[in-house]
């Protein structure tokens, strides 16, 4: 029998992005620098001592000056939602001062009285990959308890200045990428091989207090705020049906479920305070923190899926490219030219598990195809016909309809890079994911004008049917 996919009235369709990834104006009205800044090329090579005129994300697409046409342009494919992040080194220049800076302030009131005008509803990231580099290097990032109190600070902040008008908070992006991208994830300046476990772990326990914190926060300025935390969404299938195989899979989920089940129980499981014993790590936990993570639970979970990956006992076994958690390559599947396996099904399982999980409402922040583009003359000017685009989402779509049809609650989901921008693991304008195409390459010439490609009208009349078209 024929599926047909159907989303529930309010569905939340949208996109998103990041700070760093599209606003450019890195020194412009006070903002201090980010640790992306100075990582020109990503995760895939080392940070630099000072911005250097390689990095992208100085300038990216210039989102900072040019908000008002990039939200007309969501406004038109008819978004119900926006993610993005907020810049913590616009708001906290240093990131331990006391008050913050006024014009990076009013730079988000700009943002969101333009999304209002269009109704669309904001979903505000507060940490996004962007801590303010001052903190990565008078602090070491998060493996500093201080890094609490001065995000509890940029929280309030924001949250008091904005709570009013934004419904729908994140916390941190893809908290647990911590383990595989100190820096990034972190602001964790000592390079991962010689980052100690017991700072590695304590720094995650800070981030989950500070995760819990900013939740209490979130609620007692508005108790309508939903607070979610947000993760990376990877299912892991044993390569064979070796039960070593398959543990060795219970395992990896288990590295990376920790997080968001303190998210959501409020409390360390088992089996991450057995990680902790085989490493030998004893973690500080001040008085109080306990109480914090277990009193101040999420609303929801949220999750970036691009892939899933296989892993095996084997020693052998090769690893492949992905989504900065990387892992065993899966025999069955096709891969974009990043390198990144594509399974539509894969997005399927991970809801049904979250949702059998926690019981919590779901949803999908980040999901796209990372590739190149290329820009042509069309019968209405400059287009790009992206159908590798369009059916990558159309069946990743189709399965969150067979979730929801499964019964697990999704509130919506966002495409990542919506607009074209700078990506994160390696910091190149080639790897585009947008419905709409920006004038720049990876040498950082171009006009930055913005075009619609074929998949601008698709995710239209997509959202108008709401999900009818799939
Ligand atoms: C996620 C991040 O890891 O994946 C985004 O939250 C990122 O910031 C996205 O852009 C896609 O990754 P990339 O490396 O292709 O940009």
């Amino acid at each position: 029998t024929m599926f047909t996919p159907r989303f529930p009235e309010g569905f939340l369709w949208g996109g998103a992005t990041a700070a760093n990834q599209v606003e450019g104006a890195y020194d412009v009205d006070g903002k201090g620098l980010s640790i992306q800044d100075v990582m020109p090329k990503g995760i895939v090579a080392p940070r630099t001592e000072r911005p250097t005129p390689d990095n992208l994300k100085l300038e990216a697409i210039d989102f900072y000056h040019r908000y008002a046409e990039d939200i007309a342009l969501f406004a038109e494919m008819g978004f119900k939602i926006y993610r993005f992040s907020i810049a913590w080194s616009r708001i906290f220049p240093l990131g331990d001062e006391t008050e913050p800076n006024e014009e990076g302030l009013a730079f988000y009131d700009r943002v969101l009285d333009e999304l209002e005008k269009h109704g669309i509803e904001p979903l505000v990231t507060l940490s996004h990959y962007e801590t303010p580099l001052h903190l990565a290097e008078a602090y070491d990032g998060w493996t500093d308890r201080r890094l609490i109190g001065f995000y509890e600070r940029y929280a309030r902040t924001v949250i008091e200045r904005y709570g009013h008008r934004v419904k729908y908070w994140l916390t941190f992006n893809e908290i647990n990428s911590v383990l595989h991208a100190p820096l990034l994830s972190g602001g964790i300046n000592t390079p991962k091989e010689r980052l100690a476990p017991k700072d590695l772990y304590q720094a995650i326990h800070h981030e989950l207090v500070a995760s819990a914190s900013a939740t209490r926060i979130a609620h007692e300025i508005n108790p309508d705020i939903k607070v979610g935390c947000m993760v990376i969404g990877v299912p892991i299938y044993p390569l064979t049906p070796d039960p070593r195989d398959v543990l060795a899979c219970l395992k990896a989920d288990h590295a990376n479920l920790a997080f968001s089940d303190v998210h959501v129980r409020g409390e360390y499981p088992g089996y991450f305070l057995r990680t902790l014993a085989e490493k030998g790590v004893e973690l500080d936990i001040a008085e109080g923190d306990l109480a914090t993570l277990k009193e101040h639970t999420v609303d929801f979970v949220s999750f970036s899926y691009y892939m899933s990956v296989c892993d095996t006992a084997a020693q052998a076994a090769g690893q492949g490219a992905g989504n900065i958690m990387g892992g065993v390559p899966n025999p069955t599947l096709a891969a974009s030219e990043w390198g990144w396996q594509i399974d539509p099904i894969g997005l399927r399982i991970i809801l049904n598990q979250f949702w059998d999980r926690w019981g919590k409402p779901l949803f999908v922040v980040e999901n796209g195809l990372g590739a190149k583009d290329e820009l042509i003359e069309g019968p209405d000017g400059p287009t790009v016909e992206d159908d590798y685009r369009i059916a990558y989402m159309n069946d990743h779509l189709v399965q969150v309809a067979e979730a929801i049809a499964d019964g697990v609650e999704v509130m919506g989901y966002t495409s990542w890079g919506c607009i074209d921008c700078v990506s994160a693991s390696t910091a190149q304008m080639s790897k585009r994911y947008g419905f709409i195409y920006v004038d720049r390459d990876d040498d950082g010439a171009g006009s930055l004008a913005r075009y619609r490609k074929k998949s601008f009208g698709w995710y239209k009349e997509l959202i108008a049917s709401n999900g009818a078209t799939l």
